[in-house]
């Protein structure tokens, strides 16, 4: 017999960057577990509707919602009304985000704007519009931030990006001191490297070789492997947890 796991049922939802990729099964995990699931894109709509089937299929509810997290004014306004359609909202997971990567003496500020705009400062917009929901939820209230091994590790070529992870813990340790009068947990996960589109184009395979010997548990992840560990920390489970770092790497960083 199947067992049927319902730790989110009556919770809300909302995955930002939950078309594709991690985002993506995040939003399906989520959906399994009886949680509605607002799933945010901000140019694939498509991809994004693709989202609400498979989480339909798994047996869930979901809407797609279109934002981009650097407006902060769409992000206000959106995620008052999603509040108002879906009744509250419990759970909100950053999870939208951008690579770009190279060398510092090349690197160009708008590149540096561009990823720290929607991977920190997105995730701040949206969490302070959400706030007033997640109060509400008190201790079933959740901040998920996806922040990454290479915030923790750093990276040569990636400066921009892992300052902007970097920056997500300490947003997500912030705001689990400031929330947790009333319950809410705030946590980051830190992913190694994880196959989706974000990495699908910067892996020929003789860098994947190289790669493999650095992760102990000898692949590379799966979006389903970051999903899990956000599911664990959404749910009744985790009550007691908050202003952790999660690490997903398959031992990569330890
Ligand atoms: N893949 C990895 O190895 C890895 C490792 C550590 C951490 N992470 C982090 O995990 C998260 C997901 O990564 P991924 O690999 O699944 O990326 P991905 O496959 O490139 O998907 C990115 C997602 O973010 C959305 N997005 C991008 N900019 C946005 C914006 N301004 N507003 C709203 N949504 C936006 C995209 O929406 P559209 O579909 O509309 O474009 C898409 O759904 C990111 O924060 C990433 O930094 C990834």
């Amino acid at each position: 017999m199947a067992i049927v796991d319902t730790a989110l049922a009556g919770r809300v939802a909302l995955v930002t960057g939950g078309s594709r990729g991690i985002g993506r099964a995040i939003c399906v995990a989520l959906g399994q577990r009886g949680a509605t699931v607002a799933v945010n894109y901000t140019s694939r709509q498509d991809a994004a509707d693709e989202t609400v089937k498979l989480v339909e299929a798994a047996g869930g509810k979901a809407v797609a919602v279109g934002f981009d997290v650097a407006d902060s004014d769409a992000v206000a306004a959106e995620v008052k009304r999603l509040g108002k359609e879906l009744g509250g909202l419990d759970i909100l997971v950053n999870n939208a985000g951008v690579a770009v990567n190279g060398l510092i003496m090349r690197f160009k500020d708008a590149d540096w704007h561009k990823v720290l705009d929607i991977n920190l400062r997105g995730a701040f917009a949206v969490s302070r519009a959400a706030a007033p929901l997640l109060l509400r939820a008190k201790d079933k209230g959740r901040i998920i931030n996806l922040s990454s091994v290479v915030g923790e590790s750093g990276n040569a070529g990636q400066a921009a990006y892992a300052a902007s992870k970097a920056g997500l813990i300490g947003l997500t340790k912030s705001l689990a001191k400031e929330l947790a009068g009333r319950g809410v947990c705030v946590n980051a996960v830190t992913p190694g490297y994880i196959e989706t589109d974000m990495t699908a184009a910067e892996l020929p395979e003789a860098q994947r070789d190289k790669l493999m010997t650095q992760i102990p548990l000898g692949r590379i992840g799966t979006p389903e492997d970051v999903a899990g560990a956000v599911a664990f920390l959404a749910g009744p489970e985790a009550s007691y947890i908050t202003g952790e770092v999660l690490r997903v790497n398959g031992g990569m960083l330890m």
